[in-house]
C-alpha cells in the first residue's frame, strides 16, 4: 500500500511527452507574444508542475503569480461557482495574462477565471493547459495552448491528484481501482 508502484494503472502521457510538448508550447508562446511582459498566472494547486517547467522553457523573463479557488455549492466539485481563496498579489492593468492550467475537466473552473481576470483591465487574457478532457467540456473555451488531450477518465500525476495524493508523480497515468476503495 502507498506504493506507486502498484497504485498506477496505465501511463497516459510519460515524463518525456510532456517534456518535449511543454518544449514546443514555451517556443508557441515565445513566438506569439514577441518579448512582451508577460504574466503568467498559475492556478494552485495543480498547475504547479506545468507551471515550473513551462516557466523554465520560455527564452523571455515572466513573471509568475498565483490563484488559488475553490468551487462551491453542493455535490460534485465543480460546479461552476467558484470562490477566490488567494487572489493574485498583482494588479492586471493592461498586463497580458496566460492562465497555466494542468487540466481542463468541465472547463467550468476556468470559464469563470477568464471573466474575472478579464474583467480587471488586462490587455489580454489567454490559456495555456497541459492537458484538456475533450468529452467532458461543459462550457465552450478558447483555448489558446493545449499540450494534450487525453480521455474522460481519473488521471494523476504531474500535479494532479486523488485526494491531495500523487501530484508529485511525474508523469500522467490513471489509478489502479484498488486505490479508491
Ligand atoms: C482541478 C484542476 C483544474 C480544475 C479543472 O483542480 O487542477 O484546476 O480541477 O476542472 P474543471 O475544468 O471541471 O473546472 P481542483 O479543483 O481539483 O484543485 P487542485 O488544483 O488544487 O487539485
Ligand atoms: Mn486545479
Ligand atoms: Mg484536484
Amino acid at each position: 500500500q502507498n506504493d506507486l508502484g502498484t497504485d498506477i494503472e496505465k501511463v497516459l502521457v510519460t515524463e518525456a511527452q510532456i517534456a518535449h510538448r511543454l518544449t514546443e508550447m514555451a517556443s508557441d508562446i515565445d513566438r506569439d507574444y514577441q518579448g512582451r511582459d508577460v504574466l503568467l498566472v498559475g492556478v494552485l494547486k495543480g498547475a504547479v508542475m506545468v507551471m515550473a517547467d513551462l516557466a523554465r522553457a520560455l527564452h523571455s523573463p515572466v513573471r509568475m503569480d498565483w490563484m488559488a479557488v475553490s468551487s462551491y455549492g453542493s455535490g460534485t466539485k465543480s460546479s461552476g461557482v467558484v470562490r477566490i481563496l488567494k487572489d493574485l498579489d498583482t494588479d492586471l492593468k493592461d498586463q497580458h495574462v496566460l492562465i497555466v492550467e494542468d487540466i481542463i475537466d468541465s472547463g467550468l473552473t476556468l470559464s469563470w477565471l477568464l471573466s474575472n481576470l478579464r474583467s480587471r483591465g488586462a490587455a489580454s487574457v489567454e490559456i495555456c493547459t497541459l492537458l484538456r478532457k475533450p468529452e467532458a467540456v461543459k462550457v465552450e473555451l478558447d483555448v489558446r495552448y493545449v499540450g494534450f488531450d487525453v480521455p474522460n477518465e481519473f488521471v494523476i500525476g504531474y500535479g494532479l491528484d486523488y485526494a491531495e495524493r500523487y501530484r508529485n508523480v511525474p508523469f500522467v497515468a490513471t489509478l489502479a481501482p484498488h486505490v479508491y476503495q
